[in-house]
């Protein structure tokens, strides 16, 4: 029997234990993460330097962005660095603070994209009304609605899963630090309850966030097909397309992790599932965005060709010095 002043690291999950398919890991997440950096950080890039994309749809996928950039690197980078060195350790602090910073972004996030939901909504069926209901005041006023409930919402759960003693050993199943599975090592059901109420909580405030979603989709969809003409269908339309792609993704994955029965349940299963839902969307979110969004498209375009040519005068004014 430890108690939780006697941990001073726990165990993450190891991806592989052979020596190759744990270099076989690094050099995927590399290839993952370096692809989600790009795609991330040109989204950025783009959005900050084009001004006609100063809209809040395009505000909101900066958002998604940021968090998608931070969320990624709090749980990449360290599986790669101890698939390198063949370790699966990480200190109790760095635990602390992964579970929080993670769950922190991953909710901001579910919230900038409950808050996108409703910026398509207002956009197709009430136009005339976007102005007032989508100013730049009253997004930025969502905007840090949604960051600060995440931060509320990790807050509240890091300290609940850390204050119960811990002495179920320290190997936590999962390769990152997340809250079932820290609380799966706590010591007995006498918080229960006050973990469940926590959770039902959190749960209530995710199903009012699906649903909010899922209303504005029907208001959408049905906004959409009284539109007589087809060519106005596929325009309105397709603006909501990226958008509803990424929810899709990230709900499905999520649901799918957390709800899925427990009798499927197997630690490389829970490993797969677990990459999806956490390392998956961060790295596609771009790649939906910027194919399926025309105007994102073309600012980006612009933006290569912009840099292009200043390398290539770059390149020749170095060679004329030469
Ligand atoms: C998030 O969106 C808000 C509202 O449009 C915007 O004011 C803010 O600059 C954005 N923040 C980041 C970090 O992208």
């Amino acid at each position: 029997m430890s108690n939780v002043s006697s941990i001073s690291q726990f165990l993450l999950l190891p991806f592989a234990d052979t020596r190759q398919l744990q270099l076989l890991h690094f050099w995927l997440f590399l290839g993952i993460y370096l692809a989600a950096l790009l795609g991330n950080g040109l989204i950025i890039t783009t959005i900050a330097w084009h001004h006609h994309l100063h809209t809040p749809m395009y505000f909101f996928l900066l958002n998604l962005s940021v968090l998608d950039l931070g969320s990624i690197s709090t749980t990449v980078p360290k599986a790669m660095a101890n698939s390198l060195w063949d370790n699966s350790c990480i200190s109790y602090k760095g635990c602390v603070a992964q579970l929080f910073v993670f769950l922190f972004l991953i909710s901001a996030e579910y919230y900038v994209l409950t808050i996108m939901a409703y910026d398509r909504y207002v956009a197709i069926c009430q136009p005339l009304h976007y102005g007032t209901l989508l100013g730049t005041r009253a997004c930025a006023h969502m905007a840090a609605a949604a960051w600060a409930s995440g931060f509320l919402n990790a807050l509240l759960h890091t300290a609940n899963a850390f204050s119960v003693p811990l002495c179920q050993g320290n190997a936590v199943g999962q390769f990152f630090c997340e809250v079932p599975h820290i609380l799966k090592l706590s010591c007995s059901e006498a918080n229960y309850l006050r973990k469940a109420g926590l959770t039902v909580v959190s749960a209530c405030l995710a199903f009012g966030c699906f649903v909010f979603i899922v209303v504005s989709y029907v208001g959408i969809f049905r906004a959409v097909m009284r539109i007589p003409s087809q060519q106005g269908r596929h325009k309105a339309f397709s603006t909501c397309l990226p958008h509803l792609t990424v929810v899709s993704l990230f709900l499905s994955t999520g649901f799918f992790a957390n709800l899925k029965p427990p009798s499927i349940s197997s630690p490389s299963l829970d490993l797969v599932v677990s990459v999806l839902y956490s390392v998956v969307p961060p790295a596609v979110n771009p790649l939906i965005y910027s194919l399926r969004n025309q105007e994102l498209k073309d600012a980006l375009r612009k933006l290569m060709n912009l840099s292009l040519s200043e390398a290539i005068k770059c390149l020749f004014s170095s060679v004329q010095h030469l």
